[in-house]
């Protein structure tokens, strides 16, 4: 390599690094409690003297002035949060504020709740339940397997025995949490992910070891663990029918046949701005069909789509973005039977808190949520409330 070639592609990294730890500086979300904590105040009061709120148009600021999420409907509106971040005052005002459901992004997985055979980790995830009791907020549990090799602790992957045993060590995972949480967690993600886009079960260590009765036991140990839990099968793509849809509904199917608890259908609704609102009415609208009940579980809109890597929301994307949002949640609400509405969960508080976020150094960012970096609602969140109060 010449040295003007080294020279440019050293000059690159830093510039890039640079990028990265500038974009970290405006998406990273305050863990400052100092700064903006506003804790003596009321969350009304909050709302109405947050001055940022001028980042958009006067309509938006005069509209969440008098709105909250929870408030502009009647089924259980939700947010993914991290224990850890619910320490911060301005984070834990927003989701006190504006949300009456509650699951923990991760605290609750496999392998931060069992991260040895014979060990369990609770207290996160109690802390997170506790939170929630504290505000009277639902807690939806997330999730008890998912069918994905990467997400399995080390002690799972080298689980050493027979089917027997492995149906054994899924039982006692299932049971073990789901017993924990009797009472607290009003219902479960059961299986997490398990069809492919191409409508074939996603090969991963349950299915080579149980077949497809990994996910039937695991809906049959988790009603036997808590009879009044509502069990859901969690994933993403749905709103794409197809094969993955067919298989979905087939498996509810083979549940109901065999007596096994099998209550809803979770439509994580990881989407994008240039989505179809139509394509999720007709699946919603399948599942409800299917007499299932119907969540929302993991809702963001990307808006990151053709965008270079590092971008700003514009005031038309941030606009577009949140009339995709209402058109989501009004086909929701249009295509489900109230009585089959599990209710609309957000994956995350603030643009800086959602997973897209997390590596940064990837120039990864995206702005999917309702609220901006900082914590002030986005027309997104006036898309979603215009549709809960049936603008
Ligand atoms: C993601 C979390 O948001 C991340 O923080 C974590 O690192 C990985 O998992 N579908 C799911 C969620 O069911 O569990 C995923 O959550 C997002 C995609």
């Amino acid at each position: 390599m010449r040295f003007t070639d080294q020279f440019t592609s050293s000059s690159l990294r830093v510039f890039a690094l640079a990028l990265a730890l500038l974009s970290t500086q405006l998406l990273a979300c305050k863990t400052s409690v100092e700064e903006d904590a506003v804790p003596s105040k009321q969350p009304e009061e909050v709302a109405a003297t947050n001055t940022e709120m001028a980042t958009y148009s006067s309509t938006t600021v005069n509209f969440i002035k008098n709105a909250s999420l929870k408030g502009s409907f009647s089924i259980p509106i939700g947010v993914a949060v991290i224990k850890e971040r619910l320490e911060d005052p301005v984070y834990a005002n927003v989701v006190t504020r504006e949300f009456n459901s509650i699951t923990a992004e991760s605290n609750m997985k496999f392998g931060n709740l069992h991260p040895e055979e014979k060990t369990w980790t609770f207290s996160k995830a109690d802390a997170v339940v506790a939170f929630a009791q504290k505000y009277n907020m639902r807690v939806h549990g997330h999730a008890l397997i998912w069918a994905k090799d990467s997400v399995q602790p080390a002690w799972v992957k080298n689980f050493k025995g027979d089917r027997a045993a492995w149906d054994l060590m899924l039982k006692t995972h299932v049971q073990t949490v789901v017993k924990h949480f009797k009472g607290k967690v009003a219902s479960w993600d059961v299986i997490n992910e398990p069809v492919a886009s191409d409508g074939t079960l996603v090969d991963n260590i349950w299915l080579r070891k149980l077949g497809i009765d990994y996910i039937f036991k695991a809906f049959k140990y988790a009603q036997e663990a808590d009879p009044d839990a509502k069990l859901f099968l969690n994933d993403y793509g749905q709103e794409f029918g197809g094969k993955k849809m067919a298989l979905l509904l087939d498996i509810a199917a083979q549940a109901k046949a065999r007596k096994i608890a099998f209550h809803g259908l979770a439509f994580q609704g990881h989407t994008v701005l240039r989505i179809d609102p139509m394509k999720f009415y007709t699946n919603f609208k399948r599942a409800a069909d299917a007499g299932l009940l119907v969540y929302v579980s993991e809702l963001d809109i990307s808006v990151r789509y053709q965008q270079p890597s590092l971008f700003t929301l514009t005031t038309d994307l941030a606009s577009s973005q949140g009339s995709k949002w209402k058109a989501i949640i009004k086909a929701y609400l249009t295509a489900v039977p109230k009585a089959q509405q599990w209710g609309i969960t957000t994956w995350g508080v603030a643009d800086c808190d959602s997973f897209f976020n997390h590596n940064i150094a990837d120039n990864n960012h995206d702005y999917p949520l309702l609220f901006d970096s900082k914590y002030n609602p986005k027309p997104a969140y006036k898309g979603f409330v215009e549709a809960g109060l049936g603008k």
